[in-house]
């Protein structure tokens, strides 16, 4: 009689979809044994590193994805799917290597989107809002720049002969893309019509300029950020009517009609919608320029399906560009708006934004090779989201805890935020979740201290890293660290004594396909 009442309850619990508290499977220890043998074998198996030379390199940047985001997106993945969520894998958990980067910019112990794209791109920790200049610039201040730019190793590895490509859902000269190509002391100088008079006659040039001019070969960049691009007043191509997604530029530049010119004689095309991303054929075109916003894309789950295509879709195509070069690639991915929707207090936003980076990383995944690419998955930094309150197995990812607040007696939602917009009082008390709907989109999640902004947060975050190399990405390093290991994995950049010819790491690169082609022959003779 207990087991039926217990049962029942239980159904109660789970929303009476007659799921039990846990797979029955779970109940039996083979289950967790063999699954655990399982995982030994592997892991015994993929102690031998691979020492190829990393013919390709990939960086997935979740701008925002702290370990805490990390694990409440796997636990979504599943929910999407129906399971329980906590025990299936991301892609990025799949990958054999994981250690911690440090974020902590020069001058600044909890950091910005900025100062950290240096550190993870051009190898050297910098002060926060500034991009591609050492902590010798001081933000805002033009006449620091000079003689304190430093390069990234999408630079690096376009002076291979590689081809090279960005694609991110915000803007395009947005801070974390930005490092790539540009020194500027102000990750805010979108255009010349975001910059101060006095910058401008000191010389300095606004980021979507040195989009164009300081690698003017980028062979793929795909992102938002038209507006940018244009002469003021010039009207947006999808929304004429709107004052506010008008060209910012002063100067009187077109610089989309500039990119376009220039690839008159080259296999470029220029795109501003998924129809026209589509319809390109990798296989003839060499450049791709796409521009699907005005500024940044829109949240995954606002996204219009017809009109503007997926990260994945973006990292399909660029992917499929860009691996036609014998001499292979660099690509950086950014999923840009996890740290927006955080930002915002909008956990459901910033979460999908993760699950789908999550899918452009397997479309990667199945578009390469670990033999010959080496694959980077981390993020800038955190934020001051998390989830707790000892939910049951299961539970929503949005949902409530299971009890209510021994001290006010109302309920309150696993996912919190330190501070942030969620910070709401009604007649000086917290409000009473139940009486909201927390599962919505644009929900914002309670905070403890009332920002209009929700703020980064300041422990270290995860590396992921499959591929040539990947072991030398392990334990807790500083960030800067990761495109020197990168870099070293593909014989660019400054360190390169390994790759002359006889070494270890280059011969073994070239064993495997030449030992397939001599099977291959001595089969064809035989
Ligand atoms: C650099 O510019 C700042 C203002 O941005 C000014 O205060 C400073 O004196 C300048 N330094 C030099 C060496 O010109
Ligand atoms: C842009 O439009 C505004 C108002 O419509 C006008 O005052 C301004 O002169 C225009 N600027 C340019 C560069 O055309
Ligand atoms: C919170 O709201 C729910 C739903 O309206 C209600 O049942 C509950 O009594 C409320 N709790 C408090 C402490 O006000
Ligand atoms: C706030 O207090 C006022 C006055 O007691 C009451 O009329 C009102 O319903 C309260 N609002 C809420 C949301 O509880
Ligand atoms: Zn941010």
């Amino acid at each position: 009689m207990t087991k039926v009442i217990t049962l029942i309850l239980s159904c109660l619990v789970w929303g009476g979809l007659g799921k039990p508290q846990f797979p029955e499977q779970e109940k039996d220890p083979v289950f967790w044994n063999s699954w655990a043998q399982r995982t030994l074998k592997n892991a015994m198996n993929t102690q031998e590193p691979n020492k190829n030379v990393a013919k390709n390199l990939i960086l997935f940047l979740g701008d925002g994805m702290g370990v805490p985001t990390v694990t409440a997106a796997r636990i979504l993945k599943g929910q999407l799917s129906g399971q329980y969520g906590e025990e299936v894998q991301l892609e990025m958990d799949k990958f054999p290597y994981v250690s911690l980067s440090k974020t902590y910019n020069t001058n600044a112990q909890v950091p910005d989107s900025a100062g950290t794209a240096t550190a993870y791109l051009c190898g050297v920790k910098a002060n926060e809002g500034t991009v591609g200049v050492s902590a010798a610039a001081v933000r805002g201040q033009c006449n620091t720049t000079q003689g304190n730019e430093v390069t990234s190793i999408l630079k690096w590895a376009k002076d291979a002969g590689k081809s090279v490509g960005i694609v991110t859902t915000t803007r395009v000269n947005h801070a974390t893309p930005s490092a790539a190509y540009a020194h500027c002391v102000d990750r805010d100088w979108y255009s010349d019509g975001e910059m101060p008079a006095e910058a401008l006659q000191d010389g300095c040039k606004d980021i979507a300029r040195q989009l164009m001019e300081n690698i003017p070969d980028i062979n793929v960049i795909m992102g938002g950020g038209r507006k940018y691009m244009l002469p003021k007043n010039t009207s947006d191509v999808e929304y004429p009517e709107e004052k506010k997604h008008s060209g910012t530029r002063k100067d009187g530049r077109n610089l989309i009609q500039e990119w376009i010119d220039r690839r008159k004689d080259k296999k470029g095309y220029y795109v501003w919608n998924k129809q026209e991303l589509l319809s390109v054929n990798p296989s003839t075109a060499d450049y791709l320029l796409g521009l699907f916003e005005p500024g940044d894309l829109t949240y995954d789950l606002d996204r219009d399906r017809s009109t503007d295509p997926s990260l994945t879709e973006m990292v399909e195509v660029a992917i499929k560009i860009l691996r036609k070069n014998p001499e292979g690639f660099y690509l950086l991915v950014e999923g840009g708006r996890i740290d927006h929707g955080h930002h915002e207090g909008k956990a459901k936003q910033a979460l999908h934004e993760a699950v789908e980076m999550d899918r452009a990383i397997g479309r990667a995944g199945l578009l390469t090779s670990a033999h010959d690419t080496l694959t980077v998955v981390t993020a800038d930094h955190s934020h001051v989201f998390n989830f707790g309150g000892y939910t049951m197995r299961g539970n929503s990812i949005f949902g409530l805890a299971p009890m209510v607040s021994d001290v006010d007696q109302k309920p309150f939602t696993s996912i919190l935020y330190g501070n942030g917009p969620g910070f709401k009082l009604v007649n000086g008390s917290r409000v009473n979740v139940s009486t909201v709907d927390y599962q919505q989109n644009d929900y914002q999640a309670q905070a403890a201290v009332p920002l209009r902004m929700e703020t980064h947060g300041g422990e270290d975050v995860a590396v992921f890293a499959k591929g040539p190399m990947a072991h030398l990405l392990h334990g807790v390093q500083e960030q800067n660290y990761i495109p020197h290991v990168m870099a070293y994995a593909a014989c660019v950049g400054q360190n390169k004594a390994h790759c002359r010819s006889g070494n270890s790491a280059t011969s073994i690169a070239i064993a495997p396909p030449s030992l397939a082609l001599i099977i291959t022959a001595t089969w064809l003779l035989c």
